[in-house]
C-alpha cells in the first residue's frame, strides 16, 4: 500500500504496517549493526512491491502438471537498479532478491562536509540504459543534492523512466528533487519533519551507511 502525499501525488509515502514497523525497529539507537541490516533488507523488498507494481509483464505459455495456460511473467532485464554508493547497497540488496534479474548500476558519491555538495567519484552503468527503466536508490533522501546529481548523470543516458526510492526523507530533499527532477516520482516510507545544520534529517536514525556497515 502506497499513499501519495496529499500535496504532491508524485510522493509515494509506503504507510504498510509491515514497513512502519520495520522502520520504527530501525530508527532506536540501540539497535544492532546486523538487524539495522537484515531490516533494511527486508524493509527494501516490501518497498520493491510498490515500486515495481507498474512493470509491464507479458503472456507466456506454460505447463502446469494439469494442463497448459497463458500467465503473465516480468522481463527483470528491463530494470536497472542504481545504487548511491555506499548507502544504496542497503536497498539494493532487498531489491535484487524480490527483482534478481534487473541490471544494477553505481553512482560512487560523498557529500562534502563543509558545503554539502555532491562529488562523484564513481559511476558505471550498464549498457542500452535508453531501454529500460530505472529505480534510483539511496536510504536517505537528504539534502536532495546527491539525489539530484545522480538522476541528472542518470538522465543524460536517456533511460525510458526513472524513480527515487528512499527510507526516509524530509520537506527540504523533497522539494529539492522535486525542483530539478519534477518527472521523478519519489517512494519513501516515511517523511520526516526537518534537516539540521549538518544535513541530518530529525528525528531520522542517523548516518545510514554507518549504521548499516557498523562504522560508527
Ligand atoms: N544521510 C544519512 O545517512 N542520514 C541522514 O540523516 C542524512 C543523510
Amino acid at each position: 500500500m502506497s499513499t501519495p502525499t496529499s500535496s504532491d501525488p508524485q510522493v509515494h509515502v509506503i504507510d504498510h504496517p509491515l514497513v512502519q514497523h520495520k522502520l520504527t525497529l530501525m530508527r532506536r539507537k540501540d539497535a544492532s549493526t546486523n538487524s539495522f541490516r537484515t531490516l533494511l533488507n527486508e524493509l527494501s523488498m516490501l518497498m520493491a512491491y510498490e515500486v515495481t507494481r507498474d512493470m509491464p509483464t507479458q503472456e507466456v505459455e506454460i505447463e502446469t502438471p494439469l494442463e497448459t495456460m497463458t500467465a503473465k511473467m516480468i522481463d527483470g532485464k528491463k530494470l536497472v537498479l542504481v545504487s548511491i554508493l555506499r548507502a544504496g547497497t542497503g536497498i539494493l540488496d532487498g531489491m535484487l532478491t524480490v527483482v534478481p534479474g534487473a541490471r544494477v548500476g553505481h553512482i560512487g558519491l560523498y557529500r562534502d562536509p563543509k558545503t554539502l555538495q555532491a562529488v562523484e567519484y564513481y559511476f558505471k552503468m550498464p549498457k542500452d540504459t535508453q531501454e529500460r527503466d530505472v529505480v534510483v536508490v539511496d536510504p536517505m533522501l537528504a539534502t536532495g543534492n546527491s539525489a539530484v546529481a545522480a538522476i541528472d548523470r542518470v538522465k543524460a543516458l536517456k533511460p525510458k523512466s526513472i524513480k527515487f526510492v528512499c527510507l526516509l526523507t524530509c520537506p527540504e530533499g523533497i522539494a529539492t528533487l522535486r525542483k530539478a527532477h519534477p518527472d521523478v516520482d519519489i517512494y519513501t516510507a516515511a517523511v520526516d519533519r526537518q534537516l539540521n545544520s549538518h544535513g541530518y534529517i530529525l528525528p531520522g536514525l542517523g548516518d545510514a551507511g554507518d549504521r548499516i556497515f557498523g562504522t560508527q
